[in-house]
């Protein structure tokens, strides 16, 4: 099962690389700073994470238009990296931040060549490089490291409520089938004093059918 406790720690670094990297050309339209909450921060201390956003606001594409998206991103929009991890796998984003040559290699159309991609070839600049992130926590600042605190993070904001689930999901399962058994029950008792199985059975099409076959 998911242990959110022991993940905290990754998933506030990897906040951090989200907030002072990725959220320059990325969206998060499933997270606002409200979720901070969840793991350990104040909603006071929440609110001060990103200065543009409210508690409430979701992470907008930080452009003006799609249009100037495409035109600082080498003709393409960043997609929106809320479900990320449900539709790739961990390694394989870890193959992409890791993935590009040094010296860069870039071709005809200003694509960088990357060797995490099928393709080789994609439009998002290389966004780690040692120490591009500023935190306060005593990790090693190595594009390794911010790589897989920030899918980490992705992954916690694809479900953010997953504590939730955990803690809450025998008690509804447990209730929600004492309450089947209470109705079901009532229906069967009721509907068997009233004769009612016999009037369903009866009014079923079978009647009608066999005068179609005649
Ligand atoms: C300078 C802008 C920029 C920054 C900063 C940036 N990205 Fe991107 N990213 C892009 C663009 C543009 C694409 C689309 C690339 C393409 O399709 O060729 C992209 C694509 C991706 C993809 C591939 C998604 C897919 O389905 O193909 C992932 C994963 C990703 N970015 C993760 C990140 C992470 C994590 C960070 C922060 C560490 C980050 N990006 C920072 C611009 C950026």
């Amino acid at each position: 099962m998911f242990d959110l406790s022991s993940r905290i720690g990754q998933i506030k670094r990897g906040f951090d690389v989200f907030r002072q990297v990725c959220i320059n050309c990325h969206s998060l339209k499933l997270f606002k700073l409200m979720n901070m909450c969840g793991i350990g921060y104040t909603p006071k201390q929440a609110s001060l994470l990103v200065k543009r956003y409210r508690l409430i606001d979701y992470f907008k594409l930080p452009y003006k238009s799609n249009l100037q998206a495409k035109q600082l991103n080498n003709g393409v929009i960043p997609p929106d990296l809320s479900l990320i991890t449900k539709y790739r796998s961990f390694q394989w984003i870890y193959n992409v931040l890791t993935g590009y040559n040094s010296p860069l290699i870039r071709n005809e159309s200003n694509l960088y060549h990357n060797e995490g991609l099928e393709q080789g070839w994609t439009a998002m600049r290389p966004p780690l490089a040692y120490w591009c992130v500023k935190n306060s926590f005593n990790a090693p600042h190595s594009v390794h490291q911010y790589s897989q605190d920030v899918i980490r993070f992705l992954d916690w904001v694809s479900e953010p409520w997953i504590d939730i689930r955990d803690k809450l999901i025998l008690p509804i399962l447990g209730s929600l089938s004492i309450a089947g058994l209470m109705l079901s029950n009532s229906l069967l008792l009721k509907t068997t004093k009233k004769g009612i199985w016999k009037h369903i059975i009866t009014s079923f099409p079978f009647k009608s059918f066999e005068n179609y076959c005649n």
